[in-house]
């Protein structure tokens, strides 16, 4: 197996620069590559401050300083002068096909032989976006959490023409990259299937959240009120909160993606289309469900609206774990549950539903009806109970 020594992040924006910050950390040498010099000199002074930070509360390691990682931290807006000696390449530019099409063409043209092609994509295919390229066995996906320094999790996808080999090296060095909060888990995805893991297992949720928002929004029911139904108990953002800190866009956009992708139903809902054609986004914009001019809201979840069941949040997202179980994304529900615990902070559906889909999977069949969303019904792995001994 080729050893990696010299990463290149390619696109230093929200995303690149955390996984820069953990490469660096694993000892590896970076090349950071960017079309905006402000982008670049941003990504290296959250760097820098990153690591000065670990060295005064003497989180380094043993005999370093700050200056010793930095110098192994190279910066570049000339992508094919920076790859001509990588090892491996993670992208992380914006989420836009062609673009991505483009730079991993450009990558396995001007590379060394071995260089693998690692896109960070929330939600692309990775056979799509290798498909342009004359080497696709050497692209994969490795798909970080925000932020990356302190989310445990990364998905290492295959590609249908991925090689083993390259899964192999993306895994390994997966492995070797710190985490500040806890021991990195590492997920081998199988299948290139929409969202991977984290994404498509907690992506249906969003047809019944857009079914109640809709719902309260017709009977005029207060924002705060529905957010005291939405939020379960331990949660370090009320639901509503944390809709309007991700963006709405981003929702939006999830919503339309997934519509194509798997089934009409996750087409976005009415509000949330008003809140895009009004610009209300959320924190980006100040005003989302709530008003973020004057900082994060602190909403009073004193008074419930008695619309939500929260256990059919828990049926949908087993259900969508069964049916990635199905599609061979993963093979064990303990993978789903440990993936979304290291990716999201918060425990997966999957060890609940074991002990309980029989009588989640009756509550699907009603939610599917009285919803009118065919793709909320129970698939034939959980309703049988069988992906109980998948572990
Ligand atoms: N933000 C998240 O929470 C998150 C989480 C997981 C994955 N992702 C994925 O990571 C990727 C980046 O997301 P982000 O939030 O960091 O976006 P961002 O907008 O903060 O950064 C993207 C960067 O790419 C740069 N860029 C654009 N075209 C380029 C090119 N041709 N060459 C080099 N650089 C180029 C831009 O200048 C920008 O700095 C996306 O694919 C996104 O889906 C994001």
């Amino acid at each position: 197996m080729a050893k990696v020594k010299h990463i290149i992040m390619l696109g230093f924006g929200d995303m690149g620069k955390g996984i820069a910050q953990v490469c660096l950390m694993a000892g590896y040498n970076v090349t950071a590559v960017d079309i905006n010099d402000q982008i670049i000199e941003k990504g290296f002074d959250y760097i820098k401050t990153g690591f000065e930070k670990l060295e005064s509360k003497g989180n380094l390691s043993e005999g370093s300083v700050a200056g010793d990682y930095l110098a192994k931290l190279k910066t570049s807006n000339d992508i094919i002068d920076a790859v001509k000696d990588a090892d491996l390449v993670i992208e992380a530019v914006v989420e836009k096909l062609e673009i991505k099409q483009k730079l991993c063409k450009v990558v396995i043209e001007n590379s060394p032989e071995h260089c693998i092609f690692a896109s960070n994509t929330s939600t692309m295919s990775i056979t799509e976006i290798a498909e342009i390229c004359s080497k696709p066995e050497n692209v994969i996906g490795m798909h970080f959490f925000n932020p990356a320094p302190l989310m445990r999790l990364i998905e290492v996808i295959k590609g249908d023409k991925s090689s083993e080999e390259s899964m192999n090296i993306g895994v390994e060095v997966a492995k070797t990259l710190p985490c500040l909060r806890g021991e990195r888990y590492i997920a081998r995805v199988q299948k290139d299937r929409p969202g991977f893991i984290v994404n498509r297992v907690l992506a249906p949720r969003g047809i019944y959240f857009n079914y109640i928002i809709d719902l309260a929004y017709e009977k005029g029911i207060p924002w705060e009120q529905v957010d005291a139904d939405l939020t379960a108990p331990n949660t370090p953002m009320t639901s509503l909160t944390l809709a309007d800190f991700t963006g709405r866009d981003i929702s939006y956009h999830g919503g339309l993606y997934y519509s194509e992708k798997l089934s009409p139903d996750f087409k976005p809902g009415k509000v949330l289309r008003m809140q895009i054609e009004k610009g209300t986004l959320g924190k980006k914009t100040g005003q989302g469900f709530y008003d973020w001019s004057k900082g994060r809201p602190q909403p009073n979840l004193s008074k419930k609206a008695g619309i939500v069941n929260q256990d059919i949040f828990n049926a949908i997202n087993a259900n969508e774990g069964c049916r990635i179980l199905e599609e061979g994304v993963v093979s064990s529900w303990k993978v789903i549950d440990k993936a979304i615990l290291a990716g999201m902070n918060f425990p997966g559906p999957m060890e609940y539903a074991t002990k309980n889909y029989e009588r989640l999977a009756k509550l699907l069949e009603t939610t599917a009806e009285k919803l009118d969303k065919p793709y909320l019904k129970p698939c034939d792995l959980f309703k049988s109970g069988k992906f109980v001994s998948m572990i």
